[in-house]
């Protein structure tokens, strides 16, 4: 007879891998997550050399893995990788969540752009339909958000891109889930949006993108991916008068919660999470 203090209780194991990764916070989050809902998951971090993605995913899947987060730069090694693609992945070029399936398959999910919409929503209590969005930057961070963005029905979307072609092209890719437009910095002059997403790296090198005056409502809201610290493009929203200035720290805390529901299928409460690395990083 087995005696149930003999039962180990079974802990699936997750992990984000990227490079680098140690400054990742999807360890702390995932664990927030676990504690409040009650599952049962270890969570870590696991730093992959540049051409060791496909055998680190073997690795961790011949170790029982369950799931995992892709962060920069696999996430479209990723998406190439994996046997099955939620169809915001598909469009995204990119994924950051992989779920191994019982039957050994690898299905890829894209939460970047859920987690952006869910913060403006939820977090910021703002809405994206019949408003006029500028997305910046045409790089795997503005591809990766597009599907969702238009799937809130803007009155339009704007991409707008230091090399203007790529926004362009970006453009026509998504062109038949809304209306959207690919231009240059130049083509702002005189046009206003309600919501400015800053989806470039320019705020990696403390830049700031050549934006005209007047672009953004006042009532509005300029909304940076980047956190940490104040970005030169927060700080141009503060000049500008803008009501809402938000980091992309609710983003992270939001793209985590999607990933958690597509492994665990249960919806942790964000705030909470939000609230304790808000508080971390005022330190
Ligand atoms: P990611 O995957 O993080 O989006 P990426 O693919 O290198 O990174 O894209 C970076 C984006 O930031 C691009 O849209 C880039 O513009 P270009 O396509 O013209 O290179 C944009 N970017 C980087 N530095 C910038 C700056 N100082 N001003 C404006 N845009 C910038």
């Amino acid at each position: 007879m087995t005696d149930i203090f003999d039962f180990e209780p079974r802990v699936d194991e997750y992990a984000v891998m990227g490079n680098p990764i140690k400054h990742s916070k999807s360890p702390q989050i995932h664990s927030l997550f676990a504690a409040q809902t009650q599952q049962s998951i270890n969570y870590t971090a696991i730093q992959v050399d540049v051409g060791g993605f496909k055998q680190a995913v073997g690795n961790f899947a011949a170790h029982k893995g369950k799931g995992l987060n892709i962060t920069v730069p696999f996430k479209e090694e990723a998406w190439a990788l994996v046997d099955e693609r939620s169809e915001r992945a598909e469009r995204a070029g990119a994924i950051n969540t992989i779920k191994f399936l019982e039957n050994g398959t690898l299905y890829g999910d894209n939460t970047d752009g859920m987690g952006l919409v869910n913060d403006l929503k939820n977090n910021y209590k703002l809405n994206l339909n019949q408003q006029r969005v500028l997305l910046m930057g045409a790089g795997g961070a503005a591809r990766g958000v597009l599907a969702p963005l238009l799937n809130e029905k803007p009155t339009t979307l704007v991409v707008v891109n230091r090399t203007q072609s790529k926004a362009k092209e970006l453009a026509d890719h998504f062109s038949d889930l809304g209306s959207i437009k690919g231009c240059g910095y130049d083509n702002l002059v005189g046009q206003q949006f309600d919501i400015i997403i800053n989806a470039t790296a320019a705020s990696l090198h403390g830049k700031l993108p050549p934006l005209p005056e007047q672009l953004v409502t006042t009532t509005g809201c300029c909304y940076d991916m980047m956190y940490g610290r104040q970005t030169p493009f927060m700080q141009w929203a503060e000049q500008q008068g803008v009501q809402t200035i938000a980091d992309g720290l609710g983003m992270l805390v939001e793209q985590a919660a999607e990933s958690f529901y597509v492994w665990r299928n249960v919806r942790p409460d964000t705030a909470m999470v939000l609230d304790v690395l808000r508080k971390e990083l005022l330190g």
